[in-house]
């Protein structure tokens, strides 16, 4: 599975991109919105960084508009994938923008139903939103699995990008059901680096070391 980064904040990408394990990046008009920056600026400086996939979402809801602001996204870098809505009018922007072979990441996908026309509308990717299903209290990981059972049994080639994942756990679960992708909040992505035993450990190992060095030394 792959790791995404959900943000528009550059300090937030350029760290976790040190890791050496960040495929791609998504965006949404909300994470743009808070950074203070113009749109295409932010999203060209994202796609230097990371040279994934990085999804900007048009904000249009008319299709004309959409295919219109979906062609001019797709220019701004090698790697930016355009995203539209999973409404008719996003069904309708994605059939044509993937006939142009622009690659669309249909968001906002919250059934089963909702995938399959997305992936027949040729969707490169499809993101079931985890954690809003939770807040109602459905079962987003479970839909991730059904998705991506129901691409499996259909022989669908669009990816299953797990999105809205709030906590470790939805991006353990999201691999486990079978996502191609799972995006998360920089907080997520660095509480899945961390275990206290790994820092008591790591600890222990260096006092243990220091002591050794003190008394080779002492020896020497
Ligand atoms: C994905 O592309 C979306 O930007 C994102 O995952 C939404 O997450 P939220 O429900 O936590 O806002």
């Amino acid at each position: 599975m792959l790791l995404f980064l959900d943000t528009a904040n550059i300090d937030e990408i350029t760290e976790i991109a040190a890791w050496g394990v960040l495929d791609g990046v998504t965006t949404n008009p909300s994470l743009v919105g808070k950074e203070g920056k113009d749109f295409k600026t932010i999203v060209q400086e994202i796609c230097k960084i990371v040279p994934g996939p990085v999804s900007a979402e048009v904000t249009s809801e008319k299709p004309d508009e959409m295919v219109a602001q979906g062609r001019d996204i797709a220019k701004w870098a090698d790697n930016v994938i355009v995203k539209c809505p999973l409404t008719p009018a996003g069904l309708s922007a994605t059939s044509r923008l993937a006939k142009e072979g622009i690659r669309v990441n249909v968001t906002l996908c919250f059934s089963v139903n909702q995938a399959l026309l997305a992936a027949r509308a040729g969707a490169y990717f499809v993101s079931p939103f985890v954690g809003r299903l939770d807040d109602i209290n459905e079962d987003g990981c479970g839909l991730v699995e059904n998705i991506a059972e129901m691409y499996e049994v259909q022989g669908f080639e669009t990816m299953v990008l797990a999105a809205s994942l709030r906590t470790p756990q939805h991006v353990m679960r999201s691999a486990m059901a079978g996502a191609d992708i799972a995006t998360m909040p920089y907080k997520v992505f660095k509480q899945l680096v961390t275990h206290p035993l790994t820092d008591a450990g790591l600890e222990k190992f260096m006092a243990d070391w220091k002591k050794a060095e003190g008394a080779l030394a002492a020896k020497a």
